[in-house]
């Protein structure tokens, strides 16, 4: 980076780029990784977090843009994968929360378009309109295809049918029990359409306020937070926060379907062998959530929505294909998925 702007970079083994800025005026502290550009631009969200050391931040940044290489490779799009992590909490007030976001627009300018980021957690449309002001490098805009929740949705559906498809026989949800921790963006928008398949939705949240929103969708039942993962359900959802999967998690489970739009739900990789021993399906995170970046198709690779939604209902069979492989190759389900990005990046997979 160069101008004004103070940017550190890192050498990081098997990513491209990764840059720590800092401005120390305004508070401004971010990660930009980027992890591979093989296919295209590297895109990947902008999150607000708030992280107790700077380290946890890169290694965040780290996980979530290596994540996009795959998400991106696998939903067939012309993208590489790549993160934008700053370090919260960002301004509240417009003026010089705009500013900020200006700011971090031109951190993105400087990077010369191999990155190109939207909203993520943390961040909104509006916050990637002051972007905007700054660089062309960004999606997910107010006056684009905004908020990329209701396609997250409609892709983790897309997911679970041919999940229940692949389980079942049959890829109607109808009467199925369907577990659903976090009813915030995504998990409402999900519910919904839980809801009119006619699943029977359990719901969990630890905000008061997001359970009463989906309460008003009707005929959904309410668990506490810590019983979530107990209920007797078909399917978990995992659509609050990452590495949810872990040893306990996975021994308490009852669903034998995984399926939701957490990001990194494995809280480490041996928990995809786990899984698959205990005869659970688990549809890997960046496979079933991937509806979001396909929608920022239309903003940045300039799809039209036909394509882009031809890509959404393309979830189903790139699932299919990750469940077949993880049974042919008698692997985890997120390391067929992995290898199969791996192909798609035109590299041998690992062992
Ligand atoms: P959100 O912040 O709107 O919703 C998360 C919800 O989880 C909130 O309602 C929060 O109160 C709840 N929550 C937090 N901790 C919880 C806990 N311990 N138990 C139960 N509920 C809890 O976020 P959004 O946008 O709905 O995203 C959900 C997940 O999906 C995140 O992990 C995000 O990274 C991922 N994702 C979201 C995409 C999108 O389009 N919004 C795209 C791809 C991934």
């Amino acid at each position: 980076m160069k101008s004004d702007i103070e940017g550190h970079p890192i050498e990081v083994s098997g990513y491209e780029q990764v840059w720590v800025v800092r401005a120390e005026r305004s508070g401004y502290h971010a990660i930009f990784a980027i992890h591979d550009t093989t296919l295209g631009p590297a895109v990947g969200g902008t999150r607000v977090r708030v992280y107790d050391a700077v380290d946890a931040a890169v290694d965040d940044a780290l996980r979530l843009a290596r994540g996009m290489t795959c998400k991106n490779a696998l939903a067939g799009l012309p993208f590489g994968g790549g993160k934008a992590v700053i370090l919260g909490p960002a301004p509240v007030e417009r003026e010089p929360r705009r500013a900020f976001f200006r700011f971090h627009g031109r951190c993105i300018q400087e990077l010369g378009g191999c990155f190109v980021t939207g909203e993520d957690v943390g961040t909104t449309p509006t916050d990637m309109e002051s972007v905007a002001e700054a660089t062309d490098y960004v999606g997910g805009r107010e006056t684009g295809m905004g908020d990329p929740s209701p396609f997250t949705a409609r892709g983790v559906l897309v997911a679970l049918e041919a999940a229940a498809a692949d389980r079942w026989g049959s890829p109607s949800l109808h009467g199925r029990i369907v577990a659903v921790q976090g009813v915030g963006a995504v998990g409402l928008h999900l519910c919904r359409g839980l809801h009119e398949r006619g699943a029977r939705v359990l719901i969990a949240d630890v905000s008061p306020a997001r359970i009463e929103a989906a309460s008003r969708l009707g005929a959904l039942e309410v668990v506490a937070p810590d019983r979530i993962l107990d209920v007797e359900a078909d399917v978990f959802a995992p659509c609050a926060l990452g590495g949810v999967l872990d040893e306990k998690a996975v021994d308490r489970l009852c669903a034998q379907i995984v399926c939701g739009a957490a990001n990194n739900q494995l809280a480490h990789p041996r928990i995809d062998a786990k899984l698959r021993d205990r005869g659970i399906r688990y549809v890997p995170d960046y496979v079933a959530n991937a509806g979001g970046v396909i929608s920022g198709s239309v903003d940045i690779a300039g799809w039209d929505r036909t394509r882009m939604e031809q890509a959404l209902d393309g979830i189903g069979s790139t699932v299919s294909a990750v469940l077949a492989a993880s049974d042919r190759e008698d692997i985890g389900t997120q390391a067929a998925a992995d290898r199969m990005a791996e192909r798609r990046l035109g590299r041998s997979p690992s062992p």
